[in-house]
């Protein structure tokens, strides 16, 4: 059976990927934090025979991943599902930033899907898939005003999954980022465009139709994908006068 470990799976997005991949036949890993466990997660895994199992983690937590990843020793995990992420949006207010926030941001957003893909390189190597997949944000690279540190943890861990897809490329590792599209939750007052349940089906989809070659790109939800990075890989001769 194929495996997949989803953080952040109590989440709006995260609780129905958790959802779509236990009905598509998958063993679910399904790890949050622990005041996340609410009844109606529990139930659901506990309804699952266990397809569905919760563990407790934060990915921003070095030795809670480490446990994590040696209970799950010798378990290979065909894909590696970052969902996980804070949402903390204003404007910018230029000589007012809050730094601790920012750090906090970068903490769970940028660092912990690294953490992650470093701690369990080995489960994702020893599957079939080999899939790293990290949800990022559009809003790393739109060109609009505000929301400043989301934004930046946001191009920055797109840059993360271009990085950890070439450094794990001659292990057949496919690392890949995606855009979730504007999904109804709690952080947009459920204004989004897509309910978390089609966010899902739309992500089922993509993640499960990667090929090697789609290694170190950014998805958006229908398949397609967004810039992530420029492709000038030399540095410009500019002409000096
Ligand atoms: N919704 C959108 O339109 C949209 C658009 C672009 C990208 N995204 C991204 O999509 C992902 C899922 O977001 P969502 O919309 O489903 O929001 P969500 O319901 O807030 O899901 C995020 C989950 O991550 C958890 N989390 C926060 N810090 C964590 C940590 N240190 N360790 C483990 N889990 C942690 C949250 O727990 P708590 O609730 O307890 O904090 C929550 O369960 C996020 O990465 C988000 O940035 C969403």
């Amino acid at each position: 059976m194929e495996s997949i470990l989803i953080t952040g799976a109590a989440g709006h997005v995260g609780f129905a990927l958790t959802q779509k991949f236990f009905k598509e036949g998958w063993q679910v890993f399904a790890t949050c934090l622990p005041q996340d466990r609410t009844p109606a997660f529990n139930d659901f895994a506990e309804q699952s025979q266990g397809r569905v199992r919760i563990f407790e983690l934060d990915i921003t937590d070095a030795k809670n991943i480490s446990s994590v990843a040696a209970a799950l020793k010798d378990q290979p995990i065909d894909i590696l599902f970052n969902v996980a992420g804070l949402t903390v949006t204003g404007d910018l207010v230029f000589g007012q930033t809050d730094y601790e926030m920012w750090d906090k941001h970068f903490a769970i957003n940028t660092k912990g899907p690294m953490r992650m893909c470093e701690a369990f390189a080995p489960h994702v190597i020893a599957s079939k898939r080999k899939v790293m997949m990290t949800i990022s944000s559009r809003m790393g690279s739109k060109p609009n005003y505000g929301h400043v540190g989301y934004r930046a943890t946001k191009s920055a861990v797109s840059q993360v999954m271009f990085q950890v897809g070439i450094a794990l490329k001659d292990k057949g590792v496919i690392a890949a980022a995606c855009h979730p599209g504007w999904v109804q939750t709690k952080n947009n007052g459920n204004k989004g465009a897509l309910t978390p349940d089609q966010s899902a089906a739309m992500l089922y989809q993509v993640v499960t139709s990667l090929r090697p070659e789609d290694t170190c790109k950014f998805f958006d939800p229908d398949g397609t994908t967004l810039p992530l990075v420029t492709q000038q890989t030399q540095p410009k001769p500019y002409a000096m006068t």
